[in-house]
């Protein structure tokens, strides 16, 4: 093997090795949905995070946590805790929870979201939010997301983030997942299910979450 070739594969295996193993700032995320680890990639790369990051496939899998906090934050953390609990102590673990809030519901489906009507496909669920709303003129809505990160020394960070919008009449597009097709985010004339990705990440919920929690990290780091 050529010198250079050597000390190329040298130094790029040490780089590899202090970028996991030394680096002050490994992030473990607690989840196992695809979804929500593609978007969050997405705003890793959009923001050029530098720390490594480990999802679910990354410590084995995420294991089974029963949600029933009583608000996005403790559902977050019960989260965070059933990763902790798997792998120790003493690490960066961050979890998000996330639902939709109709004003005319009372708030609801809030942390139910993902459950609301029960075991029922989510175009289904979208058509019975619209139902229940039928006869009502106020339409405003926002979409919550919470992280909670426990940093090394056991300390708890709670982010939040909001996008403010109006539930449709009847569903737009076709990208996205859960409730994109009925909420349209203020100032827009579209769906979340009709934006790209990427006009979805400068306005979404989660986005403004994510900004607020890379924030904080790149101060602790
Ligand atoms: P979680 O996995 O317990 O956080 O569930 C959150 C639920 O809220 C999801 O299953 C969706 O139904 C809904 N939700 C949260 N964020 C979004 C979003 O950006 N678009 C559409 N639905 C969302």
């Amino acid at each position: 093997m050529k010198k250079w070739i050597f000390l190329l594969f040298v130094g790029l295996t040490s780089y590899g090795f202090y970028k996991i193993l030394i680096h002050p700032m490994k992030l473990y995320v607690a989840t196992g949905n695809p979804h929500k680890i593609t978007e969050f990639k997405r705003l890793m790369a959009l923001h050029g995070v530098d720390f490594p990051v480990l999802f679910g496939g990354d410590y084995g899998g995420m294991p089974e946590v029963d949600e029933n906090g009583d608000s996005y934050e403790a559902n977050a953390q019960l989260k965070v805790e059933g990763l902790e609990a798997k792998i120790g102590e003493g690490r960066w673990i961050v979890a998000e929870d996330s639902g939709l809030e109709v004003s005319a519901l009372s708030g609801d489906p809030g942390i139910y979201s993902a459950r609301f009507g029960g075991k029922i496909p989510q175009t289904e669920r979208n058509q019975l939010l619209l139902s229940r709303l039928s006869n009502s003129s106020d339409r405003s809505a926002r979409f919550i997301c919470c992280y909670c990160l426990k940093s090394p020394d056991g300390k708890l960070y709670f982010f939040r983030g909001v996008c403010e919008g109006t539930i449709l009449a009847a569903p737009q597009g076709g990208q996205g997942f859960g409730y994109d097709p009925v909420f349209q985010p203020n100032g827009e004339q579209r769906s979340f299910a009709v934006m790209s990705d990427e006009q979805k990440d400068r306005i979404s919920h989660r986005a403004m979450a994510f900004n607020a929690l890379l924030r904080f990290l790149k101060n602790a780091n």
